[in-house]
């Protein structure tokens, strides 16, 4: 098994007032282990939808999404969200952090679901990682935009998952906290040797990927 992820002719659409209203069209991606791709594409062409199927958070309707060996159409929701919370990490362009829950519990909540040992000590290092050291016990209201975002990039990686997936990151972010963050992102991806799907507006962050993609109404072009 050398692919983390195929995606192959993948459709998703929707039902809206009794008519179907097609959102991916014939879907093909390859991604290898240790892999980066980025995804660029107008607003509304399909990239946060793309990210659900892979998340398994929403259901296509037809082709095949196998991750990791695991064929998606064959799985149920629990199944689903058994191999999100293993091997999958989310992060959006709003944090969603937890906001009574300080900095480091916040990146420890994620193995405390998963029954991890030492957490405590795994979530500081990460933390650190990101450049947080001096932040464990800073509260979300008490942190920077730049700075929770650090956060939730290393509560999505304190898994180590096989898969990070990112949409808009750094959306939320100035020029100079956009290139800092997506230098951290991209840095502590391959040091924990996950596969990385970032969907983004910069071009500039884009094309530190390993492939870069475009979608287009709905089709990758
Ligand atoms: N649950 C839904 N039901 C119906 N249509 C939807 C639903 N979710 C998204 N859409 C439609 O699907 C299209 C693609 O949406 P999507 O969120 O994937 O775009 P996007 O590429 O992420 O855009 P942006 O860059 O603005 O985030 C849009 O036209 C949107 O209106
Ligand atoms: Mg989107």
């Amino acid at each position: 098994m050398n692919k983390l992820l195929e995606i192959k002719n993948l459709n998703l659409s929707y039902k809206i007032n009794n008519k179907s209203l097609q959102i991916l069209k014939n879907v093909n991606i390859d991604l290898n282990y240790r892999e980066s791709i980025s995804v660029i594409g107008e607003s509304g062409s399909g990239k946060t939808s793309l990210i659900m199927l892979i998340a398994g958070l929403e259901k296509f309707n037809s082709g095949e999404l196998i991750f990791d060996g695991n064929n998606f159409k064959n799985l149920n929701e629990d199944e689903l969200s058994d191999i999100r919370r293993k091997n999958i990490g989310i992060i959006f362009q709003s944090f969603f952090l937890l906001p009574n829950f300080t900095a480091l519990e916040n990146v420890n909540l994620t193995l405390e679901i998963n029954n991890i040992n030492n957490g405590l000590n795994k979530s500081k290092e990460i933390l650190d990682k990101v450049g947080l050291k001096h932040r464990f016990n800073h509260y979300p209201s008490q942190l920077s935009g730049g700075e929770q975002q650090r956060v939730a990039i290393a509560r999505s990686l304190v898994m180590k998952p096989k898969l990070i997936l990112a949409d808009e990151p750094t959306g939320n972010l100035d020029k100079i906290n956009s290139s800092l963050i997506s230098g951290i992102l991209f840095e502590i991806v391959k040091d924990s040797g996950s596969s990385l799907i970032l969907v983004t507006h910069d071009n500039k962050i884009a094309n530190k990927a390993h492939k870069k993609i475009e979608i287009n109404d709905g089709k990758i072009i």
